[in-house]
């Protein structure tokens, strides 16, 4: 590479976009916004005047072939995400997916095959929970040592914003993002949980599934309002479409085409089995109770996520817990000032995957390092959500085809 800037191209200038990668990438000294992309062009222009980006595009393919970037941060709806990668890796570009990364796991293969066969760099989405977060490298590397001796079984069970945002059911805008039939629908939207599992437990064996679509008709906040937001936006700290779209009226119906409730029994390469439920609920919860964090339960120890902390591990090895408080747990606690917690961006101060996921791309980028939530990561996870739709189907076991070293 001729500079030390990696040069950026990012399509879809939505709300993920302006909320979380834009106003970051802008501050890095070793990339720069080169170019964005959008079937909107007030999302385009709003893009240059408030993130600086240099050049704007609307058709992908133009950007790909006329602009002089490195790296493409694919930020748009899961139905683009494979044509849009498989074009990007044609082009010899390095790549950061937003989830999923493909609703089917042929697709995921290509992509993976794709960036391996061009030596590409490759970020797939989500990085929390993963060994990029040192807190959950630092669990994985105690559970792998024998903090919990062999682990008799978990439980994890995600839910959508109402727990953030009480009242609000689903997502309050995103028809392709989050509605189609090509969106994944819930199941894809949250793989935050198998991540979860995986980042604590390493890689999954078989799943068996349950899933199906519970509430078919809904109603969303039209793309016109998120222009709107876009043409008067000025500062890049504060561009959260989720501070204004929550309270504004959802006038538009649309019908849900993919799963919003998944429960799945995975049973883990390390002899471990638990269940994942990731699905929508329509009412609040009340403080401390409904849904569930991770929750692992083992022969010498048991590790809980929430309860106050990220993350806690009471266990017979207390020669294996780094410190133990006073009250017997191993306590890792939550980061970052959370009174400034705004949903669903992460509190200041804590883990922010955007973030860390664009810092640690460029820096493999610029230094020929192996991103640590890579293509194989990716497509593990992928095949996770993928089984259980597979098991759903067929009523039978899905065996992984996938493993990781982890
Ligand atoms: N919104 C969030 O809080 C959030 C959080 C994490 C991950 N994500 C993920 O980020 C991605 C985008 O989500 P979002 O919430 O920003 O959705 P969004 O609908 O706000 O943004 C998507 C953008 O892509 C643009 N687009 C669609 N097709 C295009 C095409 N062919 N060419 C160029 N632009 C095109 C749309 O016009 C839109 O501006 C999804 O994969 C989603 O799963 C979203």
């Amino acid at each position: 590479m001729a500079t030390e800037k990696v040069k950026i191209g990012v399509v879809g200038c939505g709300v993920v976009a302006a909320a979380y990668y834009l106003p970051y990438l802008m501050t890095l000294e070793n990339a720069e916004i080169t170019a964005v992309c959008d079937l909107h062009p007030v999302r385009t222009e709003a893009c240059v005047r408030v993130f600086g980006a240099r050049e704007q595009y609307s058709d992908y393919y133009d950007m790909l072939e006329k602009s002089n970037i490195d790296a493409v941060f694919i930020l748009t709806a899961p139905g683009t995400h494979v044509p849009f990668a498989m074009a990007a890796i044609e082009a010899g570009k390095h790549l950061l997916i937003q989830k999923p990364m493909a609703t089917e796991l042929g697709d995921a293969r290509k992509i993976r095959d794709g960036v391996r066969a061009a030596g590409l760099k490759a970020i797939i989405e989500p990085s929390s929970s993963t060994p990029l977060d040192p807190d959950f490298a630092l669990l994985r590397s105690l559970v792998k040592q024998g903090v919990l001796g062999d682990i008799l079984w978990f439980s994890l069970g995600a839910t959508g914003p109402t727990k953030y945002a009480p009242g609000l059911a689903s997502n309050p805008y995103g028809k392709a993002a989050f509605f189609d039939a090509d969106s994944g629908g819930f199941l894809f939207d949250l793989p935050y949980a198998p991540t979860n599992i995986v980042g604590v437990l390493g890689p999954c064996k078989s799943v068996f599934a349950h899933a199906k679509i519970s509430v078919a008709d809904d109603f969303i906040v039209p793309e016109s309002e998120f222009d709107k937001y876009m043409a008067q936006i000025k500062d890049p700290d504060d561009a959260n479409y989720w501070d204004v779209v929550v309270n504004l009226p959802r006038t538009e119906a649309v019908k849900m085409e993919a799963v919003d409730q998944a429960y799945s029994l995975y049973e883990m390469a390390d002899g471990s089995h638990g269940a994942c439920h990731v699905g929508r609920i329509y009412h609040p919860v009340l403080p401390g109770s409904g849904g569930g964090s991770l929750s692992v339960y083992g022969t010498e120890g048991n590790l809980l996520f929430g309860a106050g902390y990220k993350a806690s591990i009471i266990s017979s090895r207390k020669d294996l817990l780094p410190e133990v408080a006073e009250d017997g747990w191993f306590h890792i606690p939550l980061r970052g000032d959370r009174s400034k917690a705004r949903w669903p961006v992460p509190v200041p101060g804590a883990f922010n995957y955007y973030h860390e996921s664009s810092r640690h791309l460029v820096e493999c980028i610029l230094e020929g390092k192996e991103p640590l939530v890579n293509v194989d990561w990716g497509l593990h996870i992928t095949e996770m959500m993928y089984g259980a739709l597979r098991s759903s189907e067929t009523g039978e076991l899905y065996q992984m085809t996938t493993s990781l070293d982890y």
